[in-house]
């Protein structure tokens, strides 16, 4: 059985409604803690979390889950004074959790409560029958749900933690630990996939089913022991096949003090490299680029071209590719749909920042945050039984897109 969602806009997080899909058959979906709405998804979040209606059934704190909630409290998150620790024998006490929004970086504490989600279970083709199952969310105040794009109703953190969205749907209801991610492009609709199942994309000639190939050649996840969030390994970096001469170990993941390393982030829209590899990365890039006519920089992107007289390709415009060459001896190939973002009247950009002083400064500061853009049209399975994830490399070679999932064309 495995949770699909389907997703509105992107920017700068994915909404996405819930799918389910189970082993007889799939569930599709809206995943809505109870009113409806998408919930944005946060790759690194640790908890699920959405204002709470008002009479709501709390956790008591001396229950183990309010010690686990306890333990996901990002760093910034200052502890309530109002009570609701963990551990309290007191009868009346209600379990406070952390509700983190990785759009502003605010937080807020809340009750822990139990709120119901419900998603369509689906084959992967066909909508079967309709799921509910409670899991445990955070009780989060109005105001905490600023800067996220609008509609939505709270957070879905899909880290390796206890309380994330696989974790819950995976103990719920019994299925693999695990959930496939495909953002869209802008004014497409992407999936989130729990549970496991065939992901069968339409593409012409005919539709293909991704999951033999994306599970065959599986990378590991690296982990951070102070954080849930999804780390893998690269040991260098390639443009137009020349290697960077960057210092050995530039991106290695400090597991002692939890930072550098390269991490997947869904609330981040670009790439972002710690200054050194940055200015590596961008002037290779420029000068492999020298052919190109520039446009003036559009903040904060620093290179910027008139890409109207370069040729089109499937896989976007014709640039020279940037490889992250990871452990293992395998490369992550960038072509030019995933290195330049476009903005009508024949700019492009350069679609990678530079992470400021503040930022490399922050607790647990990795060396490449690999942001949404880069992810988007990549079919990508991540498996926290095994420790493992699975890409399928950028769709567009594939001719077929995130957007083209549809679960209800067996029924129409
Ligand atoms: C499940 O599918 C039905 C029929 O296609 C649809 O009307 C309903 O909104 C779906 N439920 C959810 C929770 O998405
Ligand atoms: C990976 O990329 C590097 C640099 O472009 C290249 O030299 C190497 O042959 C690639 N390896 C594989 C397995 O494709």
């Amino acid at each position: 059985m495995s949770l699909h969602s389907s997703s509105s806009p992107v920017l700068p997080l994915l909404v996405l409604s819930l799918l389910l899909l189970s082993p007889r058959g799939t569930l599709a979906g809206r995943c809505p803690p109870a009113n409806g709405a998408p919930l944005v998804l946060d790759l690194a979040g640790p908890l699920v979390w959405s204002p709470c209606q008002s009479p709501h059934r709390t956790v008591p704190c001396k229950s183990s889950v309010c010690t686990v909630a306890n333990r996901n409290r990002p760093a910034s998150c200052a502890s309530s004074a109002n009570g609701g620790q963990p551990g309290s024998a007191d009868p009346n006490c209600a379990c406070t959790a952390y509700a983190y929004n990785p759009a502003s970086g605010q937080c807020a504490g809340g009750d822990l409560f139990s709120v119901p989600l419900s998603a369509n279970a689906t084959d992967g083709n066909n909508p079967l029958f309709p799921v509910t199952f409670s899991a445990y969310s955070a009780c989060a105040p109005d105001g905490l749900l600023e800067s996220l794009p609008s509609g939505a109703a709270g957070v879905a953190g899909l880290s390796r933690q206890p309380l994330s969205l696989p974790s819950q749907v995976a103990s719920r209801l019994k299925v693999a630990k695990e959930f496939a991610l495909c953002l869209p492009g802008s004014g497409q609709t992407g999936a989130a996939i729990f549970g496991g199942g065939a992901f069968v994309i339409q593409a012409a000639p005919q539709p293909i089913d991704f999951a033999g190939e994306i599970r065959q050649n599986p990378l590991p996840i690296l982990k951070n022991p102070k954080n849930g969030a999804y780390y893998f390994g690269v040991r260098g970096i390639a443009v137009n096949q020349e290697h960077l001469n960057l210092p050995a170990g530039a991106f290695d993941l400090d597991r002692r003090q939890g930072t550098g390393g390269v991490v997947f982030s869904t609330a981040t829209r670009f790439t972002t490299l710690r200054s050194d590899i940055y200015s590596a990365v961008m002037n290779a890039f420029d000068a492999v680029t020298r052919g190109i006519p520039r446009r003036k920089p559009f903040p904060p992107f620093q290179l910027c071209y008139d890409v109207s007289g370069v040729p089109t390709t499937r896989v976007g415009p014709a640039v020279p590719n940037i490889d992250l060459m990871l452990d293992g001896g395998r490369n992550w190939t960038l072509p030019g749909d995933s290195l330049l973002v476009q903005f009508g009247g024949g700019t492009a950009c350069f679609a990678f920042d530079s992470m400021g002083n503040e930022q490399s400064a922050a607790f647990y500061s990795p060396a490449v945050i690999f942001g949404a853009h880069q992810m988007e049209n990549n079919l990508l399975l991540f498996d926290l039984e095994k420790g493992t994830f699975g890409s399928s490399g950028l769709l567009l070679g594939r001719s077929t897109t995130c957007g083209n999932f549809n679960f209800a064309m067996g029924s129409s």
